[in-house]
C-alpha cells in the first residue's frame, strides 16, 4: 500500500503543471500619492533634464530614497556607440551604492520624458530590472518602486515582483 502511495506521488511529481504567476501593483493617481513618494516621483522627473540622450531622445530620470532620508538621482546618458551607455536607474543605484553602500535603498522612482512630455508609466528595462533586484537582495529589504505617470503612478510594493523567476544570488550557492 506504502509503495503504491509513493508510486503515485512520483507520477503526480512529473507530471506537466501549469502555473500562474501574478505580480501586483496599484496604480495612484498623481495627486493620491503620500507626500514622499510624490516628492521622490518628482525628483526622478526632474533629473530627466540631466539626461543625456542625443540618439533615443528619451529621457529617464531615477530618484533613489535611501533609509536615512538622503535621495540620489541618476539619468540616462547614452554613447554613440549605444552599448556603452546606461540607463538612469542603474546610474542612480551604482551612484548610491558607490556613495552611501551601508545604507538600504528603500524606494526608487523612475519618470521618462519625450517630445517634451512626460511618459505615462515608464517601466525599467530588463537588465535594470535586474540590479533593482540585486539592490533590493544586497540589503534584504524591498524596495518600493514607483513608475512616473503624469496622470497615474504605478506602485511596486518591490523589484523582485517585477522579475518573477529572477535569477539572483541564491542560484550561485
Ligand atoms: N532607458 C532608461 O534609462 N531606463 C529604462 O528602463 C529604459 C530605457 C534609456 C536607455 C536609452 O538611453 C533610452 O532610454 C532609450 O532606450
Amino acid at each position: 500500500m506504502l509503495f503504491l502511495y509513493f508510486c503515485l506521488c512520483h507520477l503526480v511529481c512529473y507530471f506537466m503543471k501549469e502555473i500562474k504567476l501574478e505580480t501586483k501593483v496599484r496604480i495612484y493617481p498623481f495627486s493620491e500619492l503620500p507626500e514622499g513618494e510624490r516628492e521622490l516621483a518628482e525628483a526622478a522627473l526632474k533629473a530627466t533634464g540631466q539626461s543625456y540622450a542625443p540618439y533615443s531622445k528619451f529621457h529617464v530620470g531615477a530618484a533613489a530614497l535611501l533609509e536615512n532620508g538622503l535621495v540620489v538621482t541618476g539619468s540616462n546618458q547614452e554613447n554613440a556607440a549605444y552599448p556603452s551607455g546606461l540607463c538612469a536607474e542603474r546610474v542612480a543605484l551604482f551612484h548610491a551604492g558607490h556613495q552611501y553602500p551601508d545604507i538600504p535603498v528603500v524606494a526608487l522612482a523612475i519618470a521618462a520624458v519625450t517630445n517634451g512630455h512626460p511618459v505615462e508609466s515608464i517601466t525599467p528595462c530588463g537588465a535594470c530590472r535586474q540590479v533593482l533586484l540585486e539592490t533590493e537582495q544586497r540589503y534584504g529589504k524591498p524596495m518600493k518602486i514607483l513608475l512616473f505617470g503624469a496622470k497615474e503612478v504605478v506602485v511596486a510594493e518591490s523589484a523582485e515582483s517585477l522579475l518573477p523567476l529572477c535569477f539572483g544570488a541564491k542560484d550561485l550557492t
